[in-house]
């Protein structure tokens, strides 16, 4: 394919129900926004997102961002951007006129977190819960390149959710839906990827239930079909609504593309406009942060979802940051758009550059994840090839010299070996 075919395919613009994107190349959700530490919007977060909005995104996702109070208390990553409460609509609408006031045409998704499910930190007396008492056993079939769990990571073994449970969670997200709206967000993306709550009762590795929750498609797909349902019902047929989800387990004993695919499909009939498509979980999580552009692609998951849900269903790519492949997989008719997190903290510019045929000034992430090791360790993220992301605003918050030799160490082969030695050899606490 020309570069030039390849700006015409990723610059043509994309219709999500009543809502047009002016292009194709769209901001993934990073919890790299540093808001307040009760929840807000910073200066940081609306000047990082205005960045990506000049550089050319036809949308951008507002990541890291909690709809329930439960999701509040138990994020492994914090702070959040809150919608558990009306309080915060002010400052989410004002995190959303200052994107619309740049004048770029971009469209601003919220990502709402409902729990977080087998990846909840269990908190203030409150326990986790999940569809089944399953943990994660953290990175068990492979971590991203340059990430170590010395001594490996067990999460505590969550509860299994009970319905008032379930309808409750549901009620909080159809409020929270209800105040992104109020904000004024172009579009909602619920999400139910990697292994949070509603995530646990798609594949039967992490649903065991035998209630009217477990064991069929039907019956694995309903708590978030009934959520989407509800959220439609509150915010009406007009608003892009999606879902952000894992197409592929990757971790024995759990589920395929076919199987997210027929779970989806289910769900789709409760009113779905797109699903972001991601890959693998925490226990495969080298295949959700992949090093590899298109190869979702390759392994024929998006296609396996093309198939189940049809046309109707705007579908997103992720981690393809090679503008041949991704207009390909659109030129096809595989998926609509392509969803671009880290190449787009590595160059902002990426969807101007790419649209102007100037795919030689591109700045490529090196894959080499830094930033996801500052994300897991909890230091402000930043990108060692983009010395300006992080700091967009003048207020932002910056790591300290001992911070980023922590973040260099962590990601060093030879002193994670020693590091994850010492921690095997440590005597094991008993519980
Ligand atoms: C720093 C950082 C923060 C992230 N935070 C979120 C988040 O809040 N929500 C989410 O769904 N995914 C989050 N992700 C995952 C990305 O959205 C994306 O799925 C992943 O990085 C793979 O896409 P990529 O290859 O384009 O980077 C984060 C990734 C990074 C690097
Ligand atoms: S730190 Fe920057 S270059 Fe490295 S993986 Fe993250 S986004 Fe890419």
């Amino acid at each position: 394919m020309s570069r030039s075919t390849v700006a015409e395919v990723l610059g043509a613009p994309l219709t999500i129900n009543k809502l047009t994107l002016k292009n194709r190349i769209i901001l993934g959700p990073m919890a790299a926004l540093q808001p307040t530490a009760d929840g807000r919007p910073s200066g940081q977060s609306i000047a990082f997102l205005t960045r990506r909005a000049e550089g050319g995104a036809g949308a951008v996702f507002v990541g890291g961002s909690v709809a329930t109070p439960r999701a509040f208390r138990e994020s492994p990553f914090s702070p959040n951007i809150r919608y558990d409460d009306d309080a915060f609509v002010p400052d989410l609408t004002r995190l959303v006129d200052e994107l619309h006031a740049t004048g770029t045409g971009v469209a601003v998704f919220a990502q709402l977190f409902p729990a977080f499910g087998r990846m909840g930190v269990p908190r203030d007396g409150h326990w986790i819960t999940s569809a089944s008492p399953r943990p994660v056993d953290m990175g068990a079939y492979g971590l991203p390149d340059n990430v170590y769990i010395p001594g490996g990571r067990v999460t505590p073994v969550p509860q299994q959710a009970t319905v008032e449970e379930i309808k409750e969670l549901e009620q909080a997200v159809v409020d929270a839906a209800r105040r992104a709206v109020d904000a004024g967000f172009d579009g909602i993306e619920i999400a139910a990827h990697m292994c949070y709550f509603y995530s646990s009762f798609l594949s039967p590795l992490s649903n065991f239930r035998t209630d009217e929750y477990g064991g069929s498609v039907e019956n694995r797909a309903r708590a978030l079909k009934d959520a989407v349902a509800a959220v439609r019902r509150e915010i009406g047929s007009d608003v892009a609504l999606g879902l952000r989800l894992s197409v592929n387990d990757h971790v024995p004993g759990g589920q395929g593309p076919e199987g997210f695919a027929a779970v989806t499909a289910e769900i789709a009939k409760a009113g779905l406009d797109f699903v972001a498509l991601t890959d693998g979980n925490y226990e495969s999580m080298g295949d959700n942060v992949t090093s590899e552009s298109g190869k979702m692609l390759r392994e024929n998951e998006p296609q396996v979802f093309r198939e189940a849900l049809g046309p109707g269903v705007v579908l997103l790519l992720s981690s393809t940051p090679d503008p041949a492949q991704a207009a390909a997989a659109i030129a096809d008719g595989t998926v609509d758009a392509t969803m671009l997190a880290r190449q787009l903290l590595a160059d902002p510019d990426y969807p101007r550059k790419v649209l102007e045929g100037r795919e030689s000034e591109i700045v490529w992430c090196d894959h080499a994840n830094s930033c996801m090791r500052r994300l897991i360790l909890q230091v402000p993220v930043a990108c060692h090839k983009n010395s300006e992301m992080g700091k967009e605003h003048s207020t932002s918050k910056r790591s300290n010299i001992a911070q980023d030799a922590f973040i260099w160490a962590a990601g060093n082969r030879t002193l994670m070996a020693i590091a994850d030695k010492a921690a095997r050899a440590r005597p094991q606490k008993a519980h």
